[in-house]
C-alpha cells in the first residue's frame, strides 16, 4: 500500500481513554490491552504520559518491551523534562514514538500557558528537536487546534515538521468542530503548509457534540492519513472517536474512502469487552459495532428480512468484527488444551505456565457451577485471573449471606488478611451491602464507593454476573472486577479486588490540566 492508501490507526485508549474520570488501569491492565491492540494490527498505541507519575512511566515502559509489531507512543508536553521521561520509558521499544505538544488557540495560550504565540513557536520547535535525540518517529500536536487561528496553525506546523516532526496531528481537543469545517481545516492547512508533503497529517477528535467519528472521517476525506481513537470510544469527557466505528465506516464505506486500514477487524469484540472490563465502562446496547443489540433484529419485518437476505437489513457482517453467535465452545470434561486453544483463538495467550493453569482451575470451577461455558464467559474468567498478581494484600476465603424476607440481610465474611484469617459478621440493607460492609470492617480502607454496577455476561439465570466496584481514596480512583454466577460473591471479588490496587500507591496527573 503506499502512504496515500495506508490509513494508520493511533490508539489513545491507554492514554487520552485512561483520562476518562474513574476509567484507570494499572500497569498489568495495560499491557494486556497493548497485547491485545496490537493482535488487532493496530499501527501505533499510545501507552501514556510517563511524566505523569511513576505508575505511568512504568506502564509505558512495559507496554513498549511488551509489544513488538506496533509502534508504541508515550505522551510529552513541550517540556525538556517530559521529552526525557518520555524518551527514557521508551528506550526499550521495537519501534518507538515521542508525541509532544503544546496549544495554540487564543484562550489557551492566553489564559492556560500565559505566552505570546512566538514563544509557543519556539518551545514547539524545541521540543521536537529535543525529541528527534531520542528517536527519529516523532508527532507534534498544537492543542486545541481546531479553535486555533488557521494562519497560526500553518506556521506552527510548517516550524515543526522542519525542525522534524514526521506526523503533525491536529486535536479538536474540545470536540467543537462540524465535519465539514474540520474536514475543511485539515484540507487547507495540508495545502497551504509548504511542507506539508513531509509530515503525515492525523487528527484527534473529542465526542462533546458527539461528532468526533464524523470529523476524523471528514478529515480523511480532505487528506488526514492518521487517525487518533480509542476502543469504545473511551476518553476525557465524552470520550474520542471510537475506533471500531472509524475503521468499520472507512471499510464498509470502501465506494467513498480512498484509502484502507491494515486491521484484523475479527478481535474488535475482543478489545471492546476486555476494555470495558478492565475499566467498568459498560458498552451501551445501541452502541454501534460493539452494542450487544449492534446487529440484533427485533422487529418481525427485519428479521423475515434478514432471513430471506441479510443484506435488506444488514451493511456489515456481525462475524467482521468478532461478533460469535453465543456459542458453547467449552464444559466441564474440556482439557487444558483445548481450553488453551480456545483462547489463543480469542487473542489471549498467557506469560507462564502458571498464569494458564490459574486461569484453568478457574475455568473448572466455573465449568462445575454453569454447564455451557461462552466466549464471554472464558474472556470475564481471564480478565479474573489476569488482575490476581499471587501477591495479594488481602483475599476472600468465605462468604456467606442470609437474606430472607422480613429480615435484616447479614453476611459472615472470613479474609486472608495480614498473613491470617479473620473473620466478622455485618448486617446491611441487602446482601451486597452487607458483605461490603463486613469486608470494610475488618480492612478498614478508608474508601469511597463511587461506582457499584452488575452485568450479566451471557443470557439465562446461569450466567456470570461480571461486577464493578469503583472506589475513591483521596482522589486516587480504581476499578476492581469480580465475575460468578452469584453475584454477590462477584461484588465481594469486585470489592476485594479494588481494594487490593488501592493500595499500591501510584498517583496520576493529567496531561493537560496543571503542573506536573
Ligand atoms: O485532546 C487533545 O488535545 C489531546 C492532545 C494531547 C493530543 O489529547
Ligand atoms: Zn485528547
Amino acid at each position: 500500500m503506499s502512504s496515500q492508501d495506508k490509513l494508520i490507526i493511533f490508539d489513545t485508549t491507554l492514554r487520552d481513554g485512561e483520562q476518562s474520570p474513574g476509567a484507570s488501569m494499572t500497569r498489568d491492565e495495560k499491557v494486556r490491552i497493548a497485547k491485545a491492540l496490537e493482535r488487532m494490527r493496530v499501527d501505533v498505541i499510545e501507552a501514556g504520559f510517563p511524566i505523569a507519575s511513576p505508575g505511568d512511566f512504568a506502564a509505558v515502559q512495559a507496554v513498549a518491551r511488551a509489544v513488538s509489531d506496533s509502534t508504541v507512543c508515550g505522551l510529552a508536553r513541550a517540556l525538556d523534562k517530559d521529552i526525557d521521561r518520555a524518551g527514557e520509558a521508551l528506550k526499550p521499544a521495537v519501534s518507538g514514538r515521542i508525541h509532544t505538544f503544546i496549544a495554540t488557540s487564543p484562550i489557551h495560550m492566553k489564559m492556560k500557558l500565559r505566552m505570546e504565540p512566538q514563544q509557543v513557536i519556539e518551545q514547539a520547535v524545541r521540543a521536537v528537536k529535543r525529541a528527534r535525540q531520542y528517536t527519529d518517529n516523532v508527532e507534534f500536536s498544537p492543542e486545541d487546534a481546531g479553535r486555533s487561528e488557521t494562519d497560526f496553525l500553518c506556521r506552527v506546523l510548517e516550524a515543526v515538521i522542519e525542525a522534524g516532526a514526521n506526523t503533525v496531528n491536529i486535536p479538536d481537543t474540545v470536540g467543537y468542530n462540524l465535519p465539514h469545517q474540520f474536514g475543511e481545516l485539515i484540507r487547507t492547512l495540508i495545502e497551504r503548509v509548504p511542507n506539508s508533503d513531509k509530515a503525515v497529517f492525523s487528527v484527534h477528535c473529542h465526542n462533546d457534540l458527539g461528532l468526533a467519528v464524523g470529523n476524523s472521517l471528514s478529515a480523511v476525506l480532505n487528506g488526514a492519513r492518521q487517525v487518533e481513537c480509542t476502543i469504545n470510544g473511551l476518553g476525557e469527557r465524552a470520550g474520542n472517536a471510537a475506533l471500531e466505528e472509524v475503521v468499520m465506516s472507512v471499510q464498509t464505506r470502501q465506494d467513498i474512502f480512498p484509502c484502507k486500514t491494515d486491521l484484523d477487524t475479527t478481535r474488535i469484540m475482543t478489545c471492546s469487552r476486555l476494555v470495558s472490563g478492565i475499566t467498568g465502562f459498560a458498552v451501551q446496547p445501541n452502541k454501534a459495532i460493539v452494542g450487544a443489540n449492534a446487529f440484533a433484529h427485533e422487529s418481525g419485518i427485519h428479521q423475515d428480512g434478514v432471513l430471506k437476505s441479510r443484506e435488506t437489513y444488514e451493511i456489515m457482517r456481525a462475524q467482521d468484527v468478532g461478533w460469535a453467535a453465543n456459542r458453547i465452545v467449552l464444559g466441564k470434561h474440556s482439557g487444558r488444551n483445548a481450553f488453551r486453544t480456545r483462547l489463543k483463538d480469542l487473542g489471549i495467550e498467557f506469560d507462564s505456565e502458571e498464569e494458564l493453569n490459574n486461569a484453568f482451575s478457574r475455568f473448572k470451577d466455573l465449568a462445575d457451577k454453569k454447564h455451557e461455558i461462552f466466549d464471554e464467559d472464558l474472556q470475564a474468567l481471564v480478565t479474573e485471573s489476569g488482575q490476581e498478581s499471587g501477591n495479594e494484600w488481602l483475599k476472600l476465603v468465605a462468604l456467606k449471606v442470609c437474606s430472607e424476607t422480613g429480615e435484616t440481610p447479614h453476611a459472615d465474611v472470613t479474609l486472608w488478611l495480614d498473613g491470617e484469617e479473620q473473620q466478622v459478621s455485618c448486617s446491611g440493607s441487602g446482601p451486597v451491602d452487607a458483605s461490603f460492609k463486613a469486608i470494610e470492617a475488618l480492612v478498614n480502607s478508608g474508601t469511597e464507593l463511587e461506582l457499584y454496577s452488575v452485568n450479566n455476561i451471557t443470557s439465562g439465570t446461569d450466567s456470570q454476573g461480571e461486577v464493578t466496584v469503583r472506589l475513591n481514596l483521596d482522589g486516587r480512583i480504581v476499578n476492581g472486577q469480580g465475575a460468578d454466577t452469584d453475584i454477590v460473591i462477584a461484588s465481594a471479588k469486585a470489592y476485594i479486588n479494588a481494594v487490593n490496587k488501592i493500595i499500591q500507591p501510584e498517583s496520576r496527573a493529567h496531561p493537560q490540566l496543571g503542573d506536573v
